[in-house]
């Protein structure tokens, strides 16, 4: 493990010290997820790569991980898309434009989608899951044509839960994504299909000897998912998955997200399946 603390000329101070963020917009997604759009009150926008977290403040209340999830292809105000579950994400949700946060980071590892480069690329994605993985879609659509397939499985609970709606159907109209969407629960005039993501695997249209594959959701799920790629042919060393566990610190310091030899934070969020599968089936500590 190497702590995000070993940057040269980084101390404590400058990693546990928030810089102040200004609440731009706040968009609503779903009944219960909205993406909040921060500035800078001074200094640059933050530059990151797509899968890299931060740790967001909502002062008075707490400090949570939260993924980036707006486009890396193009510096500008930092999106991230934040399900309402609990004190701290509900206080970032509900704080009024001109609202002041605290952000650190950006932290960990990303995607690293340039690896996918000259082959095909599978995303599977389950619920908030997609968010996280946003960003590697931007860079991809951005560079389209350095990809073979690309294909998007998207599991929502309701099609009332479905994320970035618009988005799913531009990239499958003029970016060549094959996008299938799949939901638990469909009434309500539904007429796409019903069921688990990861039934989707095995038909999907990919190579999967030339295939990266990104996957994003609840921990069940992401282990269901790879399992069916690994199964279809994947190597597992081509198969990343975003792992989410609590974290205090985000920079390696207070041990709150270890899992056995690693930790989530600067050793993740994204690991491959090769190292993740054995630690799967430990419950957080
Ligand atoms: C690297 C990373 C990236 C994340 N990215 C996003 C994101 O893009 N969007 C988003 O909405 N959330 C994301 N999360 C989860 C987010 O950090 C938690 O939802 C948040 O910490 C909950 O805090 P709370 O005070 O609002 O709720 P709490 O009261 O702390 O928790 C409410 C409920 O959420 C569950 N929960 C708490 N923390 C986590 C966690 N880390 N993972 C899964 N379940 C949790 C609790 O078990 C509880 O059931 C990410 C977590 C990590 C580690
Ligand atoms: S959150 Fe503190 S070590 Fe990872």
């Amino acid at each position: 493990m190497t702590t995000t603390l070993d940057r040269p000329g980084h101390s404590v101070r400058d990693h546990m010290t928030p810089s102040r963020y200004r609440i731009s917009r706040t968009r609503q997604d779903t009944r219960d997820t909205f993406t909040v759009v921060l500035e800078p009150v001074d200094g640059p926008m933050l530059h990151y790569k797509a899968g890299q977290f931060t740790m967001l403040d909502a002062f008075g209340v707490g400090e949570v991980p939260i993924s980036i999830s707006g486009d890396p292809t193009r510096p500008g105000p930092l999106e991230h898309t934040i399900r309402d579950v609990g004190a701290v994400t509900h206080a970032l949700i509900a704080a009024p434009r001109g609202a002041v946060l605290g952000v650190r980071g950006p932290y960990g590892t990303s995607w690293d989608v340039a690896d996918g480069e000259g082959g095909d690329v599978v995303v599977v994605a389950g619920g908030i899951g997609l968010a996280p993985l946003r960003p590697a879609l931007m860079e991809i659509v951005a560079h389209r044509e350095r990809y073979g397939r690309v294909v998007l499985l998207y599991g929502a609970r309701t099609p009332e839960d479905i994320l970035f709606g618009d988005e799913l159907r531009s990239w499958a109209r003029d970016r060549g994504v094959v996008v299938e969407v799949t939901v638990d629960n469909g009434q309500h005039a539904w007429r796409g299909k019903v069921g688990l993501v990861t039934n989707l695997v095995p038909r999907a249209g990919f190579d999967p000897h030339a295939t990266l594959a990104l996957v994003c959701g609840p921990e069940v799920m992401m282990r269901s998912a790879a399992q069916a790629l690994v199964a279809r042919g994947v190597p597992g060393d081509r198969v990343r998955l975003s792992l989410e566990r609590s974290m205090k610190c985000g920079v390696g310091l207070c041990g709150h997200c270890q899992i056995r030899e690693l930790f989530a934070c600067v050793d993740g969020p994204v690991l491959g399946y090769d190292r993740l599968a054995p630690l799967l089936s430990i419950r957080e500590l």
